[in-house]
């Protein structure tokens, strides 16, 4: 009789186990994530968010030393790294099919702001790019997909808060990689109109900051720069600053609940170039530039020394773009209204933001 009882529970326990490994099968296959740009600020921590809300992610990079960079200590089997580049989709195109979401962050920009012109580069990356893989995911069945567009493409309300209906016309953008990311964005609305199944969202950080920023991007080298006390005053600049794990979240949203076709602002906190400095001085302990730095003489710093990355093809600390950029980004500021109403979503202090950057920076350098 007792043979038989525990028999009995041990087929129940057996076949119980069994129902369970299923469930977690399905769960597993039902959500298969597809993300460029994924050794990059936003898309590492996209990666992770993902992984953490139980997807299997599909990580697309450009060079495996760098993904084994980024993600070396990460051991999870539900990573998948694809090698590819946006310059041959079809080449890693076979790994879209099933997928179930396409998060595209992959996009030329930090070099942009190294020094130089970029024009053919940020066309072929960005617009060319973008229009290759919308149609490879379409090919592959790919429905849901959520593109990071960006600030740059959103004019500004000078009577209060810029928000997601402010877009600039493409002749009105301020430099050229602003110009790519507003092309960019109408070969995506292009893309919506003739494939009435296709769903796909916009997210549109501000200045992205935050760890596993291996370029380094304009945020880690700022903060590279400052712990190396090479900035060289203040400002008179201001800056919407986010955390780059605040825009992947948005990102998460809009690819559950987002409406086709929609933007969606994740700029995060209004802040000056002398607010920034205090902040920076306070999480690192190294004291900030106190120099005033007009505008005019910004400029002239930028020029020579774009002069002098021409001469040494070395790339330059501040370059005319960046400039450029302050001077039009001045007092810009953005509303979160969309993404709290519609995601109940918001953005971290940006002292956490800075802290934990530092903070990767630092154990980068230490181990580096
Ligand atoms: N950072 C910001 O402040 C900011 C603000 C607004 C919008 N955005 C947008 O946010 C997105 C993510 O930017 P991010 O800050 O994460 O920049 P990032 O760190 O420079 O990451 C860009 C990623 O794109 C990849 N990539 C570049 N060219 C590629 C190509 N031809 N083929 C395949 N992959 C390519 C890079 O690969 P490698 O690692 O090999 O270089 C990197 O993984 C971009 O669309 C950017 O335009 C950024």
């Amino acid at each position: 009789m007792f043979t038989v009882l525990f028999r009995t529970a041990l087929a129940d326990f057996q076949s119980a186990l069994l129902w369970a490994d299923d469930q977690g099968k399905n769960m597993r296959q039902e959500k298969i994530a597809f993300v460029t740009g994924a050794t990059g600020l936003l898309g590492n921590n996209l990666v992770r968010l993902l992984l953490a809300e139980g997807y299997r992610v599909k990580a697309l990079a450009r060079s495996a030393q760098k993904a084994r960079e980024q993600f070396g200590g990460l051991v999870d089997d539900r990573l998948e790294l694809v090698l590819g580049d946006l310059a041959g989709v079809e080449g890693f195109a076979p790994a879209l099919q099933g997928c179930e979401v396409l998060f595209h962050t992959a996009a030329y920009f930090r070099e942009s702001y190294k020094g130089g012109r970029h024009l053919a580069a940020l066309y072929k990356t960005n617009v060319e790019g973008t229009q290759a893989l919308l149609n490879e995911a379409y090919a592959a069945g790919i429905r849901r997909m959520v593109h990071i567009s960006s600030i740059a493409v959103l004019g500004r309300n000078s009577a209060g808060l810029t928000d997601e209906t402010m877009v600039l016309a493409r002749e009105m953008a301020p430099d050229d990689y602003y110009r790519s990311k507003i092309e960019t964005d109408e070969v995506v609305f292009a893309f919506l109109d003739s494939h009435p199944d296709m769903h796909i969202s916009l997210v549109l950080p501000g200045w992205m900051h935050g760890p596993g920023d291996l370029g380094p991007t304009s945020a880690g080298q700022f903060v590279q720069d400052y712990l190396q006390r090479k900035i060289p005053g203040v400002a008179d600049a201001a800056f919407s600053v986010v955390d780059a794990r605040d825009v992947a979240r948005v990102a998460l949203a809009s690819s559950r609940t987002g409406e086709r076709g929609e933007r969606y602002l994740a700029a995060g906190h209004p802040v000056s170039m002398a607010r920034l400095l205090q902040v920076m001085e306070a999480v690192t302990g190294v004291p900030a530039p106190r120099r005033k730095l007009p505008r005019a003489m910004l400029y002239a710093i930028a020029f020579l020394q774009e002069a002098y990355a021409r001469l040494t093809g070395r790339s330059v600390l501040l370059s005319l773009a960046t400039v450029n950029n302050m001077a039009n980004d001045y007092g810009r500021r953005f509303s979160a209204e969309k993404i709290r109403r519609e995601f109940d979503l918001g953005f971290r202090p940006m002292e956490e933001t800075l802290a934990d950057e530092v903070m990767w920076t630092r154990q980068r350098t230490t181990r580096g």
